[in-house]
């Protein structure tokens, strides 16, 4: 008996294609049978360049309060130079998950079939508050020749442990149980020093999970040669930020790359987005593929607790055979909700 519960859920639909693919996620949430209080927030490019409002303090408190985000996608359209860069990835994005103390940033990947990592299934786990997306660094003598930029990379042993710590727990429930370690340690030495023994230390508490480590450039070239090496790879923001690009990419396309930015110690509500894009460019044709915010909604679910309900979404996708190029993207939703 799933609970009675209504989870309240903070919708931010944002712009692009991201209204269309989150609207077709609630629709399966509907139809799995599990019950929302939505609240739709307008935040995004569209809304800055209405009114200037990105996101204030009232407005972060306010999504604070709700049990769980789902977001579609943010950003301007390319090209569009209204924007200064950095205004919504910063003022927007980074801050709910900094503000939110979103610490891990979840991301599943499944091959689909033809795609290079066909069938098989790995996720990222990526520090989410850290990193260099700390915004530690600035300029001086800005526009001289004489310019100097910095830009460093904050690692906590506290943020740090957390992280390889939740690499280790999802480790553990799959069927071959695997922790791959990414970094660069030859060169980033005192990072990667702090990344290379707190995962030694958590791995001796987990003595059934095979432990691995791989350079970040050499993990480029096995993510393509072979990602069936890959159960979980623990990694920095940075790192993780460009290889779930990548392994979307070897995993039939960033159009089914899900993920959960993840306050797993539930002192506030995690936040679920698709990895992609807001794709401007096929915004309004219908040719955007509801899978990944399918996903991701399918992550939000077994985050509210409703495993069984999440479980009927994740199978229905991973088992989804028809080919969703050829479907619009209601229409995959409709093939979808066929097949539930
Ligand atoms: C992602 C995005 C963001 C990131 C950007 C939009 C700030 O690329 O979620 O992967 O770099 O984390
Ligand atoms: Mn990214």
């Amino acid at each position: 008996m799933a609970q009675q519960h209504t989870h309240r859920v903070a919708v931010i639909g944002g712009d692009g294609i991201g209204p269309e693919v989150v609207r077709e996620a609630l629709r399966v949430i509907d139809a799995v049978g599990v019950t929302l209080a939505t609240t739709d927030f307008d935040l995004g490019a569209a809304r800055y360049l209405r009114d200037g409002f990105v996101l204030d303090d009232d407005t972060l408190e306010e999504l604070r309060s709700y049990d769980a985000i789902l977001l579609g996608a943010i950003g301007p359209a390319l090209g569009d130079t209204r924007i200064p860069g950095g205004t919504l990835e910063r003022g927007l994005l980074l801050r709910l998950r900094f503000g939110l103390d979103l610490y891990i940033n979840y991301r599943p990947f499944r091959g689909v079939p033809g795609s290079i990592a066909d069938g098989h299934s790995f996720a990222i786990v990526r520090e989410n508050t850290e990193g260099p997306y700390a915004g530690e660094g600035g300029v001086l003598r800005h526009g001289t020749p004489h310019e100097i930029a910095t830009q460093g990379s904050v690692n906590t042993r506290f943020g740090v442990e957390r992280c390889v710590r939740y690499a280790f727990e999802r480790a553990a429930a799959l069927e071959v149980p695997k922790v791959t370690l990414v970094h660069k340690t030859n060169v980033l030495t005192y990072a990667g020093d702090l990344w290379q023994r707190v995962t030694t230390q958590v791995a001796s508490e987990y003595r059934a999970i095979a432990v691995d480590y791989n350079h970040v450039d050499a993990a480029c070239i096995y993510l393509v040669d072979d990602p069936t090496r890959y159960g979980i790879i623990v990694t920095d923001n940075l790192f993780g930020d460009i290889l779930s690009d990548l392994a979307g990419a070897v995993s039939g396309g960033i159009g089914f790359a899900a993920s959960g930015n993840l306050n797993p110690a539930r002192t506030g509500p995690s936040l679920f987005e698709p990895v992609h894009g807001a794709a401007h460019d096929i915004a309004g044709t219908g040719r955007a593929n509801p899978l990944a915010a399918i996903s991701s909604a399918a992550l939000m679910l077994e985050h509210l607790g409703e495993m069984s309900a999440a479980r009927r979404v994740e199978v229905a996708v991973a088992e989804f055979d028809a080919d969703v190029h050829q479907l619009t993207t209601s229409g995959v939703t409709d093939e979808l909700l066929k097949r539930l």
